[in-house]
């Protein structure tokens, strides 16, 4: 039987039937197995050696990590906690890439020790780096997060021009800072952004990446035996939707460099790691019918822009292909009119999902969202405070809740600690 890659609506019936009534509502469904798939996906469409850091800001939960790393991926770091996440998990230094806009000078040397590879976004860095170096640190190398300045500049669109996630390829302190540092950097790394609409941004990227290694290597430095692509793989529906091996097509054609002898790739996969294998399932509070003829019914569901927020911050464009369920568990009959979904934050961004087509809703019906492993419970606003759902996940053929639902008085707790009026430090 070929590895699954997706979380199916069979599967999330069977998953909902085995988490029962009381698993609580929304419900974050996972199916463990199908990340493995994926990870052995990409394992076998790139070339050998490569290393795959699962991108832990996609999906920070502890038993789908575990479930990639064991099926030969390390993990990429962004922040303090994530960090502390993968020292529970038991992930070794060496698996580990730590960058983000807040890496400072203590997360450099932590990560320098546990012999992890560290991507710089900034120059100002180069010195602490080197410092640390000196000291005789052990590290797992240094690399550069080069600026692609390629995209459009949405929300999610770390590389476009103006956005300020590493060093501009062109930037004219670059070389002297390289110079000044000899041997210290030894990888050059970007990050395209995420969900695009094709994989011309990653690949656009990518050859920017190519282009400044090439330039730098001309002027005598390197050689950044390293080159790290980062994530941005989109997540696109339908049969021509890219996989594994059209991601690698389109870095070998933007980069030769990914077929140089000796070259070491890196690649971040989040969104289309973690979001197919997952799904989110609510239920429907109340239904508005459509105003006017040519209006559409509006329909409230417990999910919200807290557990959706992409889907929120484009206005309910979603693309998360929502489903209808009986509260049997059926599908729900019926023809499909557009529908809009929205969730029950005080805040009118609260849109779920514009204009999709689904059966006539009825309230205790359920609303299945596909696609929501990534950027969902990892990303959520945090505005009215609702608890975090329970996540069931599927390994093997069986289900078992991984992460039971926060609770509501230990949120209130956490807000409150002292339970009285005391202003002492
Ligand atoms: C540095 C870096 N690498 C990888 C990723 C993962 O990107 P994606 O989820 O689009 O694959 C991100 C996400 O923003 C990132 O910032």
């Amino acid at each position: 039987m070929p590895p699954r890659l997706h979380l199916d609506l069979p599967g999330v019936q069977a998953g909902l039937r085995a988490a029962g009534p009381g698993a609580g509502d929304p419900l974050l469904l996972l199916d463990l197995d199908a990340i493995a798939g994926r990870v052995a996906a990409l394992r076998a469409a790139f070339p050998p050696g490569t290393a795959i850091a699962a991108a832990v800001k996609a999906l920070p939960v502890g038993a789908a990590l575990r479930a990639a790393h064991a099926a030969g991926a390390g993990l990429e770091l962004g922040t303090a906690t994530e960090w502390a996440l993968a020292e529970r998990l038991g992930v070794p230094g060496p698996a580990r890439v730590v960058d983000g806009a807040d890496l400072g000078p203590d997360a450099l040397e932590r990560a320098l020790a546990a012999g992890a590879r560290v991507t710089l976004d900034r120059l100002d860095l180069l010195p602490a780096a080197a410092a640390r170096r000196a000291a005789g640190l052990r590290t797992g190398g240094i690399s550069l997060r080069l600026h692609p300045g390629t995209g459009q500049g949405g929300a999610l669109d770390t590389g476009a021009p103006g956005a300020w996630f590493g060093v501009a390829a062109d930037d004219p302190a670059l070389g002297a800072a390289l110079r000044r540092f000899p041997g210290l950097v030894d990888g050059l790394a970007v990050h395209a952004g995420s969900n695009p609409a094709s994989l011309a941004p990653v690949a656009a990227a990518a050859a920017a990446l190519h282009a400044a290694r090439e330039g730098l290597r001309a002027a005598g430095l390197g050689p950044f035996p390293v080159v790290d692509f980062g994530g941005g793989m989109p997540l696109l529906a339908g049969a021509a939707a890219p996989g594994p091996a059209d991601w690698v097509g389109a870095l070998r054609t933007a980069a030769p460099c990914v077929d140089e002898p000796g070259v070491q790739i890196i690649v971040e996969p989040g969104r289309w790691l973690f979001g197919p294998v997952g799904a989110l399932v609510a239920t429907v509070v109340a239904v508005r019918a459509a105003a006017a003829a040519g209006a559409r019914p509006t329909v409230r569901t417990t999910a919200g822009a807290d557990l959706l927020p992409a889907a929120a911050m484009t206005g309910g464009r979603s693309a998360h292909r929502p489903a209808l369920l009986r509260p049997d568990l059926g599908a729900a009959p019926g023809p499909a009119a557009p529908t809009d979904l929205v969730g029950a934050l005080c805040w009118a961004g609260d849109r779920l999902a514009r204009a999709v087509p689904l059966p006539a809703a009825a309230p205790g019906d359920r609303v299945v969202f596909f696609d929501a492993g990534a950027y969902t419970v990892g990303m959520g606003l945090r505005l009215g405070q609702r608890p975090r759902p329970a996540i069931w996940a599927r390994r093997g053929g069986a289900w078992a809740c991984v992460l039971p639902a926060e609770s509501a008085a230990d949120l209130a707790a956490a807000w409150d600690p002292r339970g009285a009026w005391e202003m002492t430090d």
